[in-house]
């Protein structure tokens, strides 16, 4: 006989995101655009960027002290750390032991994960099932970019698109059987991975003065590609969650999508026939954050209560690999 999963249920949700508004006007004084190219292709009015000498672990550690308020858990009591980031701090050492320090978190196993744009549903099923395994009570899962280190500023094709800031949570036992992370349905896909990639800066291209001078550490990326393998990827991955938990579109309360493009949210929700009302969006105002866009979605969410107790989430994401798929939590 197969007994029922333990639950594992969000305990809190933080985010941050830093002080410095970039607008759609700022960024034509900087490449050949508009405020009304950007807002019409994509959706977003405004990002944030991070301070010159703030890391992506700063943001990280801010988000995730958010998060441990709210779900008023002390730092002894969290155990496991992971970091979704494609723009650590550092290569090494990961940019979960960075973030572990400034937090004072003694008990912490520490580590990052790398899926793009997925990466926090990546980081968020990892943390299930360690916390499921029962070797960790809390783990905190943290989504964190900086991606205005990465992004080339005379590149109007994809300098428009993102920015920086972190979202978190905190996960952990719950009581009630049936409620929080019901499952997750992960995928990738690796022949595609120069459609969205930092071709530099790793052992395939070393960093070096050529390296630098010619732009490859830089994010390149085929919009038009990525534009079609998103609305694909995430449809597919919506569909085979909701058989494989059977459930149907009509159940579905909230969707956090990954918030790369209001073009590619509103053709998703007219091919899976999910109104617009149900999808929570706030690309407008932060372009898209890569790992750190369904947590800080999540977070705002939240805050703004339109997350209810046993409210079902569908969270959707695709990125770079390629990756992409979808998690299905029931709100405790
Ligand atoms: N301002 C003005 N014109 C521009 C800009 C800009 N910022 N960027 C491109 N253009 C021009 C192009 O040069 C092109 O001109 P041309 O016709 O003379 O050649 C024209 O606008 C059309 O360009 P397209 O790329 O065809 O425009 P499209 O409608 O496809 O929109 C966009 C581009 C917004 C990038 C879209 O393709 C998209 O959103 N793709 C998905 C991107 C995405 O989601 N990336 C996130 C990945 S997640 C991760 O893992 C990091």
């Amino acid at each position: 006989m197969t007994s029922e999963p333990l639950p594992i249920t969000i305990k809190g949700t933080g985010s941050y995101a830093p002080e410095k508004v970039l607008t759609n006007d700022d960024i034509s004084k900087l490449v050949d655009t508009s405020d009304e190219w950007i807002l019409s292709r994509s959706g977003i009015k405004e990002r944030r960027i991070a301070a010159k000498n703030e890391t992506c672990s700063d943001m990280a550690a801010k988000a995730g002290l958010a998060a441990m308020k709210a779900a008023n858990l002390s730092p002894e009591d969290i155990d496991l750390v992971i970091v979704a980031t494609i723009t650590p701090d550092k290569p090494f050492p990961s940019t979960a032991c960075l973030t572990q320090h400034k937090l004072g978190l003694p008990n912490a196993v520490c580590f990052d994960i790398e899926a793009a744009c997925s990466g926090f549903l990546f980081a968020l099923e990892t943390g299930v099932a360690l916390v499921r395994s029962g070797n960790y009570r809390h783990a905190l899962i943290i989504g964190s970019e900086k991606m205005s280190s990465i992004i080339d500023w005379t590149d109007r094709t994809t300098c428009v698109l993102f920015g920086d800031s972190a979202g978190a949570v905190i996960i952990g036992e719950g009581s009630i059987p049936g409620t929080g992370f019901l499952g997750a349905n992960l995928s990738s896909d690796g022949a595609s991975s120069d459609i969205l990639h930092v071709p530099g800066g790793g052992s395939l291209i070393p960093p070096s003065a050529d390296s630098v001078a010619s732009g490859q550490h830089f994010l390149k990326m085929k919009g038009r590609e990525v534009f079609k393998f998103a609305v694909r990827s995430m449809e597919q991955s919506a569909i085979d969650i909701l058989k494989q938990y059977n459930f149907t579109t009509k159940q579905i309360d909230v969707v956090i999508p990954h918030q790369a493009n209001l073009r590619i949210i509103e053709l998703l929700s007219s091919k899976l026939e999910l109104p617009m009302e149900k999808f929570f969006i706030n690309l407008d105002r932060y372009g898209n954050t890569s790992s750190a866009s369904i947590p800080l979605a999540l977070d705002e969410a939240v805050q703004a209560k339109k997350i209810k107790s046993n409210d079902l989430i569908l969270m959707l994401a695709f990125g770079g690999g390629l990756t992409w798929g979808s998690a299905l939590i029931r709100w405790p």
